[in-house]
């Protein structure tokens, strides 16, 4: 139970939990982890072999029938899965062909069935069928199947969703990311795509692929404590992580900087610097927040290295047969590194031999190991749902990679490369400055926690920073925000302001300050409220807007650093005041890791 508990954040609309006490005893029901512990109270859950699950939907509502564990047919398998079978449709038929009765519409119930076939028609051990079984598969798992004929043996196999195996004292713990292992083990297998691993009481682990081919486990040793992934005394992650930026952000630049030696060096794109400095292109592909710090990274590495960036929708990359070249360099970011739009835009950017990069958060995470090379942002085990210190930590990497690239091409002067790199390390201390501004936040907050609607203006660096902050307001407080070029507002969305519309304006005093202040005057013409962020003791704009937040002053390039973390915060309050869950908001996951 606390295992699910600590993975509850990657989906959590109903759970269950199988044991092997000696028959395949399952306890299953609709809502979060909480309801399932109270169904489980007082029934029979002894057992030293079992397995548990905590569900997102895809195929089939949340309720109890569609809950895992899925149970086979003869009552003798029983398993759970992370992933979309793709052709569950007519493997399914086939199965009801042959006699099979489907109880869920799960697809993930097809799996078990087609095990169960498998091993009733050919005398065969557990891992031979599964393997049999996944060839016909066509799509993404994390699979855990168990067996009441093999009481001390787990079996569990990935493909395209994550899979980690922790190897404890004469125990094994088997997860979709390490959260739930570390408390035992802080020795782990990452699973590679297309590993069958077999777990078996006093014995080695055994890994094959389904293709039958032997694997030795590679045993790495994870630096992830158990306080990281706590509350520390916060309550919420979200703001536990909002107030981890200073750290988060000094870690993303950690061994990577050295501003009084002139030096910024990514060692984990070494290989691939030549790649960068003579791309005639790049392209970065990423999905919601992680799209947002993308945008920062066009404006970044235009400006430093002044090499053409697109920004693609990983969604829309995946499918619109983009034209790629060789000579493309493609930069996938990602969290969770899981992210399942942003792993096939990766496929197919290989597939048309471009060079991919990945910025990920993840240690051993899909996207991490699907591309050529990549960068760690290092801020940590983000469990709010909404990202916070990962969007900050995206935007630190891009800045330095920017940089790198800009000084290796010779397109920046070594004074204003200097300048930089000393900012860059006096923005921790900054946006601990932002953070003390807590309690003025929480107040405007409480002015605004009913609206039904707000704009975000910016532009510029700001411009991406102006829907960043959208999106938090719309996917923790369910406050409907939208981000808008604030020069763009004049086409259409200004239409909506009134005096019940909050208007959220980035007005730092670099780039297009004069230009902004005409937009302000544009919305208090129309009775528009202004909750601005300004430089600190810029009194032209205090004057004109309701509520003023002011963030230290800092190189234009670097104001998404900290014009972001007050949006973090009167999101988060307003959610709180809306008695909003903050840390697991309707309907959403902290990795998608389906389409
Ligand atoms: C942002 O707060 C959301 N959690 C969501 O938009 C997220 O950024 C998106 O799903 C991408 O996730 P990734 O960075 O793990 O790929």
């Amino acid at each position: 139970m606390k295992g699910l508990h600590r993975l509850e954040y990657r989906g959590y609309d109903s759970a269950g939990i199988c044991l092997v006490n000696p028959e395949l005893t399952i306890y299953k029901c609709k809502g979060k982890v909480s309801e399932l512990e109270h169904f489980v109270k007082g029934q029979d859950v002894s057992g030293t072999v079992g397995m548990a699950h905590t569900r997102w939907a895809t195929h089939g509502e949340p309720n109890q029938i569609n809950a895992h564990p899925h149970i086979s047919q003869n009552k003798s398998l029983a398993i759970i899965h992370n992933g979309i079978i793709e052709n569950y449709a007519s493997l399914r038929s086939e199965l009801m062909n042959r006699g099979y009765k489907f109880v869920s519409e799960t697809d993930t119930e097809v799996l078990i069935h087609l095990v169960e076939d498998i091993q009733i028609n050919e005398d065969i051990e557990l891992e031979e069928a599964v393997r049999i079984a996944l060839n016909q598969v066509i799509g993404a798992y994390a699979i855990v199947i168990l067996s009441k004929d093999n009481p001390n043996k787990i079996i569990a196999a990935r493909k395209g969703s994550p899979l980690v195996i922790g190897i404890g004292k004469g125990e094994f713990f088997v997860a979709s990311d390490a959260t739930p292992i570390i408390e035992y083990t802080n020795n782990v297998v990452f699973m590679d795509d297309e590993e069958i691993a077999t777990i078996e009481r006093d014995k080695p682990l055994k890994i094959k692929t389904i293709k039958n081919k032997k694997k030795t486990p590679y045993i790495q040793k994870l630096e992830l404590s158990l306080s990281a992934i706590e509350k520390g005394g916060f309550d919420h992650f979200m703001l536990k992580e909002i107030y981890e930026q200073p750290r988060s952000v000094k870690d993303s630049m950690r061994g990577r900087l050295n501003a009084d030696m002139g030096i910024v060096h990514l060692g984990g794109i070494r290989e691939y610097e030549q790649k960068l400095l003579n791309a005639k292109r790049i392209i970065i592909t990423a999905c919601g927040t992680s799209w947002h710090a993308a945008l920062v990274g066009e404006y970044l590495i235009e400006e430093l290295a002044r090499i053409p960036v697109e920004v693609e929708y990983s969604s829309e990359f995946r499918y619109r047969n983009p034209v790629l070249y060789e000579d493309d360099v493609v930069i996938a970011i990602s969290q969770s590194g899981e992210t399942a739009d942003t792993l096939a835009a990766i496929e197919l950017a290989k597939s048309k031999a471009a060079t991919v990069l990945g910025i990920c958060n993840v240690v051993g995470s899909s996207i991490a190991r699907a591309t050529h090379a990549g960068v760690y942002t290092h801020a940590g085990p983000e469990i709010g749902v909404a990202s916070t210190k990962s969007f900050t930590s995206q935007v630190m990497i891009l800045t330095l990679m920017a940089l790198q690239i800009a000084q290796e091409k010779g397109t920046i002067a070594r004074s204003r490369f200097h300048q930089i790199l000393t900012e860059l390390n006096t923005i921790p201390k900054k946006i601990e400055r932002i953070l003390l501004l807590n309690d003025q936040i929480q107040e405007i907050a409480r002015i605004y926690k009913d609206v039904t609607n707000s704009l975000y203006l910016g532009r510029g660096y700001n411009f991406p920073v102006a829907l960043e902050g959208a999106l938090k307001m719309k996917e923790i407080s369910y406050v409907h925000a939208e981000g808008y070029p604030a020069a763009e507002m004049k086409h259409g969305p200004i239409a909506l302001i009134d005096d019940q519309m909050p208007v959220v304006v980035i007005a730092t005093k670099k780039g297009s300050y004069e230009k902004v202040i005409s937009n302000i005057q544009e919305v208090k013409a129309r009775k528009g409220k202004i909750i601005a962020i300004i430089t600190e003791g810029d009194v032209t704009v205090k004057k004109l807007a309701d509520h003023s937040i002011e963030i230290p002053e800092t190189e234009e390039m670097l104001v998404p650093l900290l014009a972001t973390i007050p949006l973090q915060l009167l999101s988060y309050h307003i959610a709180v005041m809306r008695n909003c869950n903050v840390d697991q908001p309707r309907n959403l996951a902290k990795s998608v890791t389906v389409e």
